[in-house]
């Protein structure tokens, strides 16, 4: 892992695999770099693919300041600036999307292509902030709070067949979550519900935006993924059959396929 030589974000770090053009994998909430394993090996054949740790996940400390989507996203610019790298295709997990939206939001010059892996535009609703307020209580309530929630969160993020043909992903998946302190899972519950919705920025954003969606995921639905995948000016949608909000480890072939050949077609695109 790289350090990223900062002041703002210290000891904090991002994987670096491959050559060629950039492209920049963002792990989700209760995850780090790891949940992207299958698709660097993928695609470091002809990328340089750059896999941060966000700050208080994996390796990364959380930085002194308050958590938020923009500060995730000043983190992922500082990488950039790092590594010389003048435009990327930022592609975000779940909460890694929404960090991606609010960087399109703020350095959309930087950007080469968007992708919202199992991700949304839309800010939370109350059903959706009630039920992260109680989340965060169980995760703050004793010594097992964090262990109960994620034990119960992980399951969740997986279609009905994932429990008996990928059990040992899902497993690992829960133990790299569980090495999350509990103070970053709230921070970025807290960051998650103060975030706005960014429909503008879809509708706004001049750059190719890929839509990855699950037909079984409970936590952006195919139906709210729908809703948005028209609003960008350039949009390509896949959904995936039997997959839910974890492609990467229930249907990582199909999803490196997808981004290898998107990846492609922005280039090309540019060389038009
Ligand atoms: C994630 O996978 O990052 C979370 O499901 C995001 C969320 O809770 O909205």
């Amino acid at each position: 892992m790289i350090e990223l030589q900062s002041t703002r974000f210290q000891k904090t770090y991002y994987l670096k695999a491959g050559k060629g053009p950039a492209l920049m994998l963002v792990h989700g909430f209760a995850e780090d770099h790891r949940i992207w394993q299958k698709q660097v090996s993928f695609l470091q054949h002809n990328f340089t693919v750059i896999v941060p740790d966000l700050p208080g996940s994996g390796k990364s400390y959380l930085p002194g300041e308050t958590m938020s989507m923009d500060l995730l996203a000043a983190y992922l610019l500082e990488i950039l600036d790092q590594e010389e790298i003048q435009q990327i295709q930022l592609y975000g997990h779940s909460m890694g999307g929404y960090a991606a939206l609010a960087f399109a939001e703020k350095y959309a010059s930087r950007l080469l292509s968007m992708g919202l892996i199992h991700s949304s535009a839309y800010d939370d609703d109350e059903e959706k902030k009630i039920n992260r307020r109680k989340s965060i209580s169980l995760i703050q309530s004793g010594q097992t709070g964090k262990e109960v929630f994620l034990k119960a969160m992980v399951p969740n993020l997986y279609g009905s067949e994932a429990g008996s043909t990928i059990p040992e992903r899902m497993q690992e998946h829960l133990t790299m979550a569980l090495e999350i302190p509990s103070e970053s899972l709230v921070t970025y519950y807290q960051a998650m519900i103060n975030r706005p919705n960014r429909f503008n920025v879809l509708e706004q954003l001049q750059q190719p935006v890929l839509f990855v969606l699950g037909d079984e995921d409970k936590a952006v639905t195919l139906a709210s993924g729908l809703d948005q995948c028209y609003i960008p000016q350039q949009s390509k949608v896949e959904i995936f059959r039997n997959t839910g909000h974890t492609s990467m480890n229930e249907n990582p072939q199909l999803l490196n396929e997808t981004l290898l050949k998107f990846a492609y077609d922005v280039l090309e695109l540019q060389l038009t």
